[in-house]
């Protein structure tokens, strides 16, 4: 799908892959509603976009529905809605054994519940032009790994939901694509959940060593305008994941449980 004049709703755009997605579609010609909780992150982004006069910022909690329902019913979609991306979403750090059911819901409440919830309510815009779906899932969507049960968990749901709402939906033109980034050099681990369900506060090494947001969201233009309907993007191991597991699942196994790993 070309991005030139498209409408783009995009969630998670106040910081990291979502602020470096709006100012690659921003400099692609899309007219964006801007998502997220913190209303004056939005604005600043806003104010240094080159095309600010095209865009809105429409601010909402993707762990509360009544939110959600509210932001969509306040925008009105005068030229219709082509593509809704998925990205705003929290990550979570400890072990499944720590962490209590509660902090594992808030994760699911926002990366699954939330996400599902604005899709659903978008959905017939979406149907009407034939849109996009654009979910930012994660390698973790794909296989599991070490200290993150609820944010693997959130996102092998997602992956899930949208392959069946795909299969429902294709026969009306509707597209749906999994992004599935490796690491990327973002605040997704300072702002995780620790099994307290306070914030983990750091950059982990793991994401300090990732690919740059301009670089995942370049690779996840370029997965839009090639009409994807899953990509992985990233670098090492954390990119090459999938296909280990896939390919050579006995290795994938005892490489994940190792302890060194973590
Ligand atoms: N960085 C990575 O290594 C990596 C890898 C794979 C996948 N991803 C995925 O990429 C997406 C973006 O993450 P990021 O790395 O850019 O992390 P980030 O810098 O922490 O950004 C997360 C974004 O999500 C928004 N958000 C969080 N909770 C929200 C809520 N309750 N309601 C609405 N918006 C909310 C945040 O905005 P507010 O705080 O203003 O609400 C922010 O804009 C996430 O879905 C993440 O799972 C990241």
């Amino acid at each position: 799908m070309q991005i030139q004049d498209k409408v783009v709703w995009l969630t998670g755009a106040s910081m990291g892959i979502g602020e470096a997605l709006a100012r690659a579609l921003d400099a692609a010609g899309a007219k964006l509603i801007l998502s997220a909780r913190s209303e004056d992150k939005l604005q600043t982004l806003l104010e240094s976009l080159q095309h600010q006069k095209r865009h809105r910022i429409v601010p909402l909690d993707l762990a509360d529905g009544e939110s959600i329902s509210n932001a969509v019913a306040n925008t009105p979609l005068p030229e219709g809605l082509d593509i809704l991306i998925n990205n705003g979403g929290i990550s979570q750090r400890g072990l499944a054994a720590d962490t209590p059911v509660s902090v594992q819901r808030q994760v699911m409440e926002v990366n699954y519940f939330g996400t599902i919830t604005l899709s659903q309510a978008l959905l017939p815009a979406l149907l009407a032009s034939k849109g996009m779906i654009v979910n930012i899932a994660s390698v973790a969507g794909k296989v599991g790994g070490q200290s993150m049960s609820g944010y693997s968990a959130s996102k092998h749901a997602l992956i899930g939901y949208m392959d069946c709402l795909r299969a429902e939906e294709a026969c009306k033109g509707l597209k749906v694509l999994n992004v599935c980034p490796g690491f990327v050099q973002t605040n997704i681990s300072v702002n995780a959940l620790t099994a307290e369900g306070t914030q983990y506060g750091r950059v982990a090494k793991s994401i300090a060593d990732g690919i740059s947001p301009q670089q995942c969201a370049q690779d996840i233009l370029s997965a839009i305008q090639k009409d994807k309907f899953e990509v992985v993007i990233g670098k090492g191991l954390s990119a090459w994941a999938p296909s280990i597991k896939r390919w050579f699942p006995v290795f994938f196994t005892r490489l994940s449980a190792r302890k060194n790993i973590r």
